[in-house]
């Protein structure tokens, strides 16, 4: 009797033994086993990081994704993607002061205007770190190559389409990403020079809107206020049209008022098509991220590059909205 217990308690000794050695193996393989492997990030040898203006912003996503074709296409190379989270000079300088620290392969950047960039761009340069500029450049730096729109011609298709499109006096408002934003001053610039022996149009003000819809719609509320004699606007960056769509709505819904845009986010796009928008200049930011990541990769392989190298930038108006649409 005694050994048949004997027997019974070794037998469910190795059931339960049994049980906790599957279960360990079993949740251990839950817990530790990652179902997707984070794409590239496992057998690569060359370690890329795109800095951009701003995280979540539309545009920069479009550079990203651009960017991440070059990458899918070549094995061996992951490109991270980092941004001050609220567009601003300071932390984008300090966020591509710690990605030269780490010791990258190489930094796609956006172009800020200062001694610091500069400063920082030679510091990349001795430590054997590429650095490209892409949407803004500092010419004066040590970058390896400029990678986007020529943002002064850019500026004169928007004058050239303000001229094409309104016949009689224009006074015109601006609303710009940022004031401290290379790009920005450049695209006004070029809008200056293409207006400037055209004595029908006048610009009364610009204001800033931080790169963000609301703040579009905001520096329309008060560009329209002080100057109510203001007959066309102009938003100089992605989300601008779309916001002084916005604050004209709220403000002057029934002001005609001749807009201009800048970017072919599909809203944009759509505000177009409905009348709302009578033009925009195009850029093409998945261009850049596609050609910018090219170019780094020419760079590691000791080819030479162009220094600059400016992507498609044209006015689209409603009867090219309509030819885009076919197209596709
Ligand atoms: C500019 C970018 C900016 C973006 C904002 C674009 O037109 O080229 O510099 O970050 O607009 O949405």
């Amino acid at each position: 009797m005694q050994r048949y217990s004997r027997i019974w308690i070794y037998m469910i000794s190795a059931l339960v033994f049994m049980i906790s050695v599957t279960g360990m193996i079993y949740y251990g393989y839950k817990t530790f086993y990652f179902d997707k492997e984070p794409v590239g990030t496992t057998h690569y040898t060359d370690h890329y990081v795109l800095i951009s203006e701003e995280m979540g912003n539309d545009y920069w996503e479009l550079i990203e994704a651009g960017a991440q074709q070059t990458v899918a296409e070549n094995s061996g190379i992951y490109l991270d993607s980092i941004a001050p989270e609220k567009a601003d000079n300071d932390q984008l300088l300090r966020l591509l002061d710690r990605t030269i620290s780490m010791g990258v392969d190489g930094i796609i950047t956006q172009g800020v205007e200062g001694e610091r960039f500069v400063e920082l761009v030679q510091k990349g340069t001795e430590r054997g770190i590429p650095i490209l500029t892409i949407d803004s450049d500092v010419q004066g730096s040590e970058r390896k190559a400029y990678i986007g729109t020529d943002n002064f011609y850019a500026g004169q298709l928007m004058a050239q389409s303000i001229i094409e499109q309104t016949t009689d006096q224009q006074f015109v408002g601006i609303v710009m990403g940022r004031a401290d934003s290379i790009n920005q001053r450049e695209r006004l610039a070029g809008l200056k020079d293409g207006i400037q022996s055209n004595d029908q149009i006048q610009i009364v003000g610009n204001m800033d809107s931080n790169i963000t819809r609301i703040g579009a719609a905001q520096a329309t509320y008060s560009l329209i206020k002080k100057y109510p004699k203001i007959t066309t606007l102009v938003g100089m960056s992605a989300l601008d049209g779309i916001g002084i769509v916005d604050g004209l709505g709220e403000i002057a819904p029934n002001k005609e008022v001749y807009i201009t845009a800048f970017d072919v986010l599909p809203e944009t796009l759509t505000l177009i098509d409905k009348g709302k928008i009578a033009a925009t200049i195009s850029q093409d930011p998945e261009e850049m991220g596609r050609r910018a990541m090219e170019v780094m990769l020419d760079i590691k392989q000791e080819e030479y590059v162009e220094g600059k190298i400016f992507t498609t930038t044209e006015i689209i108006d409603a009867a090219k909205v309509k030819q885009r649409g076919e197209q596709k």
